[in-house]
């Protein structure tokens, strides 16, 4: 769960970049934060993975405490959010494989996890053919697929991504944000700021989050809240729990197809699960 509690951020005595601002996001949702330029979007993207801090208010992403985390506890939530930007921001000196595998290698990840990992998050955005190629002799919307792979590497349980079509034509971008929603039905929870109406207008029963000036104006398509009371019960840093909730992640998602499933809007979004949802889809292809 990530919550924003009455926060404000203001840059001097009448600039804001949001203001008390509050909100719930579920494990397991998509939501569009849309508004207009400089309604406070990249804001919000950077009060989460603490780039800023707040003025006012506070942020939790599950457990952390965001707003008042520790220099040295940084690392932890930004292993835990991926984020995505308009213009990519690939390095060009790295082959795509290369691009993807980065953050794993950073966190010490083994060779053969790390080639098992880059492999399936390829065959997700479908790109295996350019492993080998270098960022320049990618087309926009391949670019931007493999900034996605890269923001799934380390399997966070959220990710951000900020204008990701803002470069594309509008077949690229309704391709992204298919890409963007098929990655949330496989567990991760997403927020996709956009003004992409091309995007919005295919997407139209999902959350959308308006701001404008800085304020939260509109909050619309929220699901109720999920029925299930597993994972929100279960006490935090158990590991048994934390098991549990694995387990529980792993067959919500085998009954995923099921009607009954259909109801259940709280998804697992729980750190290694893409991990192993990927390993499943590789086997069932
Ligand atoms: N580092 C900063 N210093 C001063 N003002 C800032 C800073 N970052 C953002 N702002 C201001 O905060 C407001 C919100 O900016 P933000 O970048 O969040 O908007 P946005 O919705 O992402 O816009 P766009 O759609 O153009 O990307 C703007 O008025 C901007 O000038
Ligand atoms: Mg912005």
């Amino acid at each position: 769960m990530l919550t924003f509690d009455h926060v404000t951020k203001q840059f001097t005595e009448d600039s804001y970049g949001v203001r008390d601002i509050t909100f719930e996001i579920e494990p397991g949702e998509f939501v569009f934060i849309t508004g207009p330029s400089g309604s406070g979007k990249t804001t919000l993207m950077r009060l989460m993975t603490r780039e800023y801090t707040p003025t006012e208010g506070e942020i939790h992403l599950e457990d952390l405490p965001v707003s008042a985390l520790k220099n040295s506890q940084l690392h932890e939530l930004r292993r835990r959010i991926g984020v995505v930007f308009q213009d990519y921001r690939l390095l060009t000196d790295l082959n795509v494989w290369e691009n993807i595998a980065l953050p794993l290698y950073i966190i010490g990840k083994k060779q053969a996890e790390i080639e098992e990992r880059v492999t399936d998050l390829l065959k997700l955005v479908e790109l295996t053919d350019k492993a080998l190629l270098f960022p320049r002799q990618l087309s926009g919307g391949e670019a931007q697929r493999i900034s996605i792979a890269r923001a799934l590497a380390t399997g966070p349980g959220i990710i951000f991504a900020d204008e990701p079509t803002g470069n594309l034509d509008n077949e690229n971008a309704v391709r992204i944000g298919k890409l963007l929603h098929k990655i949330n039905e496989l567990g991760t929870t997403v927020l996709m700021a956009t003004h992409d109406e091309n995007v919005l207008g295919v997407f139209k029963g999902t959350r959308r989050m308006r701001l404008d000036n800085g304020k939260l104006v509109e909050d619309k398509g929220k699901k109720k809240a999920s029925v299930s009371v597993r994972v929100k019960d279960a006490a935090p840093n158990s590991v048994e729990d934390d098991k549990n909730r694995q387990e529980t992640g792993k067959k919500e998602l085998e009954t995923e197809n099921d009607e009954s499933a259909e109801t259940q809007t709280e998804k697992p979004a729980k750190k290694g699960l893409l991990g192993d949802l990927l390993k499943k889809k590789s086997k069932e292809d």
